[in-house]
């Protein structure tokens, strides 16, 4: 089986690329290393991957790995209307996993123009090209973000999710719309993840869990909104890649009892963590007391997040493992020796 990943430079595609290699597949990862966080860790992850920044940064060129014989990657945007085809007809792939995008909720009140670009314009030609392309089964990324302000929890793929309060929140969702009609139009497979809090080595350098650890080591205070009244459902890297996996290896399964091709599901631990547990979490893994700087609620940003997995557990038989104490020990010690 023969599977496309885009977004292969970021935090998830890097690892799921490293997974799927493992068991046995063969890989094609796409991306356009952007410049939102640093290029450097794109690099190195690739560099991780087998193939050194000399090799990913041409654009438009499949460059084999030198240490991994089922990978290669090519540094494309998924906007390229031109390009994104030929890469389909030429390299026929069975299974799409669409992790390519513009992440973040609060860079979407900055830029909102990037989210439209990668998220709307780059899924579409997605679809497109799975429709042209006669792709098995696309599975894409979609967001907890999703579910805006909601109260009821924990979070569920039945409750409403017509409020998102982010742009970001909105193209996610919009890209569950568009999946849903082209499943329908054309007979394609589709299934959406709405991830929730993903944290872990190789992590996002914009992301809290991240951004935490650096204030910690430097002394510098952390802001935290909403006088730390938060709670996030953290959750593993390798827990999230393992449900990709498992996706991709038992194929397309409907999240409900309709009759539609088009499924969603929630992934994650289902253990919402309060966040100043988390704060104190890394700093006891970093032997240094936190410095806070409480501060009020900010634009975009939700209350909580918790997700109902028993979808994915019933119909792939997914748990996560990983308790937050392990995944934060294992993100301190890849981070401390990374920088
Ligand atoms: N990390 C999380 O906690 C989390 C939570 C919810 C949803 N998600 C979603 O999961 C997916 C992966 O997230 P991540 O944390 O790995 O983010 P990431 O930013 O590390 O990875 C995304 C990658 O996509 C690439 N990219 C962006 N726009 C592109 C485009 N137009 N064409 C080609 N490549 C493009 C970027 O260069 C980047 O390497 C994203 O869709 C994100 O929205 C992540």
């Amino acid at each position: 089986m023969k599977i496309l990943v885009t977004g292969a430079s970021g935090f998830i595609g890097f690892h799921l690329v490293k997974s799927l290699l493992d068991s046995g597949y063969i890989v094609v990862g796409l991306d356009n290393i952007n410049d939102y966080y640093d290029v450097h860790l794109k690099y190195a992850r690739m560099a991780e991957l087998g193939v050194d920044q000399s090799k990913a940064e041409p654009w438009g060129v499949i460059s084999q790995s030198s240490t991994f014989s089922n990978f290669s990657f090519i540094r494309m945007s998924l906007e390229n209307r031109i390009e994104l085809p030929k890469l389909f007809k030429k390299e026929k792939f069975d299974v799409v996993c669409n992790l390519a995008a513009q992440a973040g909720v609060r860079y979407s009140l900055e830029n909102p123009e990037a989210y439209m670009d990668s998220n709307m314009v780059g899924f579409l030609n997605i679809l497109e090209c799975c429709r042209h392309y006669a792709i098995k089964h696309l599975i894409y990324a979609s967001s907890s973000s999703v579910y805006g302000l909601n109260k009821k929890v924990p979070f569920e793929t039945d409750d409403r999710v017509d409020y998102p309060i982010s742009l970001y929140a909105a193209t996610k969702k919009s890209n569950e719309l568009f999946a849903y009609t082209y499943s329908h139009l054309f007979a394609i497979p589709t299934t959406g993840l709405r991830f929730f809090t993903v944290y872990g080595p190789w992590g996002r350098p914009d992301m809290a869990y991240y951004t935490f650890t650096k204030s910690i080591l430097e002394g510098r205070p952390i802001p935290i909104f909403n006088n730390g009244d938060l709670s996030r459902d953290f959750t593993y890297i390798d827990d999230i890649v393992r449900g990709l996996n498992l996706i991709v290896q038992e194929g397309f399964k409907p999240s409900k009892e309709l009759k539609t091709n088009a499924a969603i599901y929630n992934i994650g631990r289902g253990k919402p963590v309060n966040l100043m547990d988390f704060v104190n979490t890394i700093g006891q893994h970093l032997n240094k007391k936190a410095r806070i700087n409480m501060l009020p609620m900010q634009d975009g940003d939700v209350y909580t997040t918790w997700a109902n997995t028993e979808a994915l557990q019933k119909n792939y038989g997914y748990t996560p493992k990983i308790d937050l104490n392990i995944g934060v020990k294992k993100f301190i010690d890849w981070y401390t020796a990374y920088h």
